[in-house]
């Protein structure tokens, strides 16, 4: 009996809004070789110290007891997580977890000629590459120094290792790339990649910056539809982007539009830092530090409870238009 109730009571995690949580982002290293505008600040050079990270093992150790409890897709992010020594090792061991279905990956793309064939013999299936211009010198200018020809060339190799589909990631910004927005439709038709918009989000002094250059997306649908037929449609992946299949191709684009169109009454996500922090929203200080429970012996059972109280403290919603300075943490500190 005790059994039976124990199994009904952790098999899911429900907020207090009544959202089941089954993905879990990974940060596996606030690091990043590039300074995206948007992202980090110039120059910055205060990540955290490895002393805070949490050990592949420690990972593991978190992501099965997320997975115990209902957890069923994971990403791993950063910072830029193949900047993590040994990824596709920590990968390898969190694809043979029971009960998770759907381990994937963002990633700027820059190592990816070197990785992408071992990443998807660890068992990553699904992977997003950061690309917000096909200039090279507009490139190098939002990524602060970024170099074009390493992520053309990651993405050949994630093309040819096998992943599909292979999501590109831009981020419109008004008078920075918006022009280029009809080259990249272009580019990922020709390549068979998916395209996902996204609007940015005032996350830390760089985020905020960058939301000068706010570009509301249903603008950009808008246009679009003067030029294609749009056909709504849906993706596996269950994220927060809508969905459009372009009329007589194989291209699908989607709209990540935090601002214009906020999707948190459907948000089944939370996040871990790479210190052991759990961040139930992008948009939010609310947090629970695993790390001082797994760094003094706490049993899986405890581990358990403090991801329950976690989730407890899931916020209804992000405050990125009524209180855009709230959060100070930039977007590398808890991933994308
Ligand atoms: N707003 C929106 N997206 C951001 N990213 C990073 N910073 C921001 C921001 N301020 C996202 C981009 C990038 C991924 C790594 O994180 O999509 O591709
Ligand atoms: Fe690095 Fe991604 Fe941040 Fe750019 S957006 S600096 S690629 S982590």
């Amino acid at each position: 009996m005790n059994v039976h109730i124990f199994r009904i009571m952790v098999t899911s995690l429900i907020d207090p809004f009544n959202r089941r949580i089954e993905y879990l982002r990974v940060s596996v290293t606030d690091r990043c070789e590039l300074r995206c505008t948007y992202c980090i600040p110039k120059g910055f050079t205060g990540f955290e110290e490895p002393a805070h990270w949490l050990s592949f093992d420690e990972m593991e150790r978190v992501v099965r007891v997320f997975t115990e409890l209902g957890v069923r897709r994971v990403r791993l992010t950063g910072g830029e997580p193949l900047a993590r020594r040994g990824l596709p090792e920590l990968a390898a061991r969190l694809a043979q977890l029971p009960g998770l279905d759907d381990l994937s990956l963002s990633t700027n793309g820059t190592r990816l000629r070197k990785l992408a064939q071992s990443l998807r013999r660890a068992g990553i299936t699904r992977l997003n590459v950061s690309l917000d211009s096909l200039d090279p010198a507009r490139y190098a200018e939002i990524t602060g120094g970024g170099r074009l020809d390493q992520v053309l060339d990651g993405l050949a190799a994630a093309k040819k290792a096998g992943f599909a589909p292979v999501k590109i990631n831009m981020v419109a910004m008004k008078g920075v790339n918006d022009r280029e927005i009809s080259d990249m439709v272009d580019f990922c038709i020709r390549h068979d990649f998916t395209l996902r918009l996204i609007e940015t989000m005032p996350m830390g002094a760089t985020g905020r910056e960058a939301a000068e250059h706010y570009l509301d997306l249903q603008e950009v649908r808008r246009e679009l539809q003067s030029r294609y037929e749009l056909i709504p449609t849906v993706m596996t992946g269950g994220g927060p982007a809508r969905y459009v299949q372009v009329g007589g191709t194989g291209l699908r684009i989607g709209f990540i539009t935090p601002i214009s169109q906020h999707f948190c009454a459907t948000c089944n996500r939370v996040r871990l830092t790479v210190d052991g922090t759990i961040y139930t929203c992008l948009g939010q200080e609310n947090n629970l530090e695993l790390r001082p429970l797994l760094r003094s012996g706490a049993s899986d059972e405890e581990l358990r409870e403090a991801v329950c109280r976690a989730i407890a403290l899931k916020p209804e919603r992000h405050e990125f238009t009524t209180q855009p300075h709230k959060i100070i943490r930039f977007m590398s500190a808890t991933g994308g």
